[in-house]
């Protein structure tokens, strides 16, 4: 029997939207929830509950991406300069997401960590970010960092506080001691994202961020979606990316 051959259509365009296929570390200062909530004449605290529905939805997206760490900005160490009710509303709520999300980064293969402060939390929310950590600590898929109380210039000067204990001195055994004094590892920033219309880095990173791409959004963090993060994830393939090197095309 003659079979008629199958013919494979041709693509009419380069899949140039498919995101890079390495893995990357995406880190988000997910900036103004306080102004979402402003806006519509809501408490500042709904703000942070919104943003903390988006921190979801992002976490849940990031790894059909291809990114492999997430670092989301949770809570500075300058916020500790606003309004304790705040501070307290913000802790409270970073508590709540640990024992709810818990169960859910293990069945999802989420390893969970903290980079901060831990010495300023309360010892409840001390003890869940140590449980959270213990229980998700075999998780291969997505590694999800939330900095909380976390400011990169004392994380430097605490890791450069150490140093001279290091016989053998390089960036590389600098960024060990920096790993070790942030507990959550520090692995280069591949692609940085802001929401919230600010351009800057905010003590966020700032060893890891030196080769990072950044991308500045006006759109306030509770209103960033998954689609979001892919267009980022798009642009930032499409950068060169030479760390001080020429362009492939000069190079030759
Ligand atoms: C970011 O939103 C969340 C945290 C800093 C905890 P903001 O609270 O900074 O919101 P805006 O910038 O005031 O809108
Ligand atoms: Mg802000």
């Amino acid at each position: 029997m003659h079979m008629a051959p199958i013919v494979l259509q041709q693509p009419t365009a380069l899949p140039q939207e498919l995101p890079p296929r390495r893995s990357l570390h995406v880190a988000i200062i997910s900036d103004g929830n306080g102004r979402w909530a402003t806006s519509r004449g809501l408490p500042r605290s709904a703000g942070h509950r919104a943003g903390a529905q988006t921190a979801r939805r992002i976490i849940a997206a990031a790894p059909g991406l291809g990114i492999h760490t997430l670092t989301l900005f949770a809570l500075s160490s300058a916020n500790w300069k606003r309004p304790p009710a705040e501070v307290a509303g913000i802790l409270r709520l970073l508590h709540e997401y640990l024992l709810t999300e818990t169960s859910n980064c293990m069945a999802e293969g989420v390893r969970l960590s903290i980079i901060g402060r831990r010495d300023r939390m309360p010892s409840t929310l001390r003890d869940a970010v140590a449980d959270a950590e213990a229980a998700t600590a075999n998780g291969t898929r997505l590694h999800l960092r939330l900095a909380i109380d976390y400011s990169a210039r004392e994380a430097i000067f605490h890791a450069a506080c150490r140093f001279y204990k290091v016989t053998k001195l390089s960036s590389d055994t600098f960024g060990d001691v920096l790993s070790e004094v942030l507990r959550g590892g520090s692995t280069d920033v591949d692609l940085l994202i802001r929401t919230g219309g600010e351009q800057r880095l905010s003590d966020f990173l700032l060893w890891e961020c030196a080769f990072a791409e950044f991308v500045f959004l006006t759109k306030r963090w509770p209103d960033f979606t998954a689609a979001d993060l892919e267009s980022a994830v798009q642009e930032y393939g499409h950068r060169e990316r030479t760390r001080g090197a020429l362009p492939d095309a000069i190079a030759g």
